[in-house]
């Protein structure tokens, strides 16, 4: 039985864009594996903080000499890396906002890019360790980023790409939907991104 690690980023609930296309590509995977469980973890309702002095210090501090206030610094940290290393597969709604993700998710990895235990420096250069993962990203946007002039504007995309290939993700697939702040796109922007979903 696969497990589904759904990671919601955008505060609009029910309303949200991105929530719905992640939905629709959860539901796709359900279709074809109905055993997958889906493990949900909402980072509007249980936000990572920033990083904090704190949590550096127990981040570059090894484990067997961790104080109290390391082991809590460290928390959120161990908790979030253990969830991704138990799933088999990540969907990951990631909204544009102010041509960037929103801030919580960019905390969260933050939080999960930790040397020697999620990528390691080796003298290639830097190796991710969380291999034989697969992601979807359910990238919504109001305006349209996919061809002309705003595609250098898109940083939602290579970013997430990148952050996840340097942890070891690489087989990463986004589903797009676009254009749900201009008139002529927005009624059939997520119709047509969820009939663009290739598992
Ligand atoms: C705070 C905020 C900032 C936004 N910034 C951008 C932006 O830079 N470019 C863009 O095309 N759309 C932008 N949008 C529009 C959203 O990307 C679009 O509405 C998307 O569907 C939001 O996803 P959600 O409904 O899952 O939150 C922004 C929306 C909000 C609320």
């Amino acid at each position: 039985m696969s497990k589904i690690l759904n990671i919601i980023s955008s505060p609009r609930g029910e309303a949200s864009n991105s929530i719905k296309l992640s939905n629709a590509i959860i539901e796709e995977l359900r279709a074809k594996d109905p055993g997958a469980a889906v493990q949900l973890r909402d980072l509007t309702s249980g936000p990572f903080p920033h990083l904090e002095e704190a949590h550096l210090n127990a981040f570059f501090t090894p484990a067997e000499n961790h104080t109290d206030a390391n082991k809590e610094a460290i928390r959120h940290s161990n908790e979030a890396i253990q969830e991704i290393m138990d799933a088999d597969v990540l969907v990951i709604g990631a909204p544009m906002y102010n041509f960037s993700i929103p801030s919580v998710l960019k905390s969260y990895f933050d939080h999960i890019a930790r040397a020697g235990i999620t990528f390691k420096y080796t003298a290639e250069g830097p190796v991710g360790l969380l291999t034989g993962k697969k992601a979807y990203i359910a990238v919504t946007t109001g305006g349209i980023y996919s061809s002309g002039d705003a595609v250098a504007y898109d940083f939602v995309t290579p970013y997430v790409k990148t952050i996840l290939g340097f942890i070891g993700i690489t087989d990463v697939t986004i589903v797009r939907a676009e254009g749900f702040a201009m008139a002529e796109f927005q009624e059939t922007a997520l119709d047509k991104a969820i009939d663009s979903i290739v598992l």
